[in-house]
């Protein structure tokens, strides 16, 4: 089965490349900046995404970026609108749609409800005229095992939400990457089995939901989180452990038909993240996987690159080869192709 979105939903996840997720909304943007002492001004989120988007070589890394609703608007430094600069690198612009989570109601404390449907078709009209070929939209499942989260209505709700948004993307003519991430970072402290478990069960979730209001697997993208220990739990699992249990799940729960997984950093060490991708694509080749395994980091592809930058155009070129080293050694392990020796500069070629 061919059509244009399946096309692009290939390309997406051509081999060697992956997607820049840069969509920190506003808010979560400035978060970002307090720190380094950056202005939290419109200008200079232009001027941040203006240094990752000019990168040298972007297009020859990055299928695609994910924006947010600001920055599809914006024009980069040169003049040239960041969607035009994308484009003419051979970069597809995307567009984060969910609108951001809340308390689910009638559910446990600490369940979140992802938002955005409402007006969602006429939304992605518009965002089709502005240029955008995919989207993205984010379910964050925490996991709590004293109070036993997450519940099944938790699981169910966010799993609808996402097939009702994937399938008003393919309508609408966007690709729609389906995200649901259950989250290992702030105070979660699941052991690596309880996260096994909820991310098997939120894919079930999923796919069921995915099933039920026909999307189409082969026009879509999913993102998922690693099956790795709660950043509190006290615990670390081993690379390859990680990769084992990581690629059982996606084995048991997502069909073959399915174009692409591009996976999240959520919150993992710029390196730590690379390691995990190489594994899952090593691991992956032996066992017969049926999809390209990439990346669709935010956090892993830019903090090195944001805390160079530091909002001051001298240090530009140092933050572009900051980012270009973590698109490369990404790209690396997208192809199962990724060592330490590449990480320190001593392996150049792809
Ligand atoms: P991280 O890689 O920083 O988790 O972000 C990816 C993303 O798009 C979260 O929605």
């Amino acid at each position: 089965m061919s059509s244009e979105l399946a096309a692009v939903a290939r390309a997406m996840v051509a081999p060697g490349k992956g997607i820049l997720a840069a969509d920190e909304s506003t808010g979560t943007a400035n978060k970002r900046f307090t720190p380094l002492g950056i202005p939290e001004t419109e200008e200079m989120r232009r001027n941040y995404r203006d240094m990752l988007f000019t990168m040298p070589e972007f297009g020859s890394y990055f299928s695609g970026v994910i924006l947010y609703d600001e920055t599809i608007r914006q024009n980069g430094r040169a003049g040239k609108s960041f969607v035009d600069v994308l484009q003419s690198d051979a970069s597809f612009p995307g567009i984060k749609l969910d609108t951001g989570v809340q308390p689910l109601a009638l559910a446990k404390p600490e369940e979140k409800i992802t938002e955005g449907l409402d007006g969602l078709a006429k939304r992605v009209d518009e965002y089709v005229k502005l240029g955008a070929k995919f989207a993205k939209w984010r379910a964050v499942i925490t996991i709590d095992e004293k109070t036993g989260i997450p519940t099944d209505a938790c699981l169910h709700a966010n799993a609808h939400a996402l097939a009702r948004y994937a399938a008003i993307c393919q309508a609408g003519g966007l690709v729609p990457i389906v995200e649901p991430e259950v989250l290992s970072d702030g105070n979660a402290a699941q052991s690596i089995e309880t996260s096994f478990a909820v991310h098997e069960r939120t894919l079930h979730h999923v796919f069921n939901e995915l099933h039920r209001l026909n999307v189409k697997y082969e026009e879509m993208v999913l993102k998922p989180s690693m099956v790795v220990p709660g950043q509190k739990s006290g615990s670390k699992a081993s690379v390859s452990e990680v990769a084992e249990r990581t690629l059982t799940i996606l084995m048991r729960c997502v069909p073959a038909a399915v174009a692409g997984i591009a996976f999240l950093s959520g919150g993992q060490g710029d390196e730590e993240a690379t390691a995990h991708l190489n594994e899952l694509n090593v691991l992956g080749k032996k066992l017969g996987a049926p999809w390209p395994l990439t990346f669709s980091y935010g956090r892993a592809l830019q903090h090195a690159a944001l805390t160079t930058w530091k909002g001051d155009d001298k240090n530009v070129d140092a933050a572009q080869k900051a980012i270009h080293h973590r698109a490369q050694m990404n790209s690396l392990a997208s192809l199962g192709t990724w060592s330490a020796d590449a990480e320190k500069g001593l392996v150049l070629s792809r």
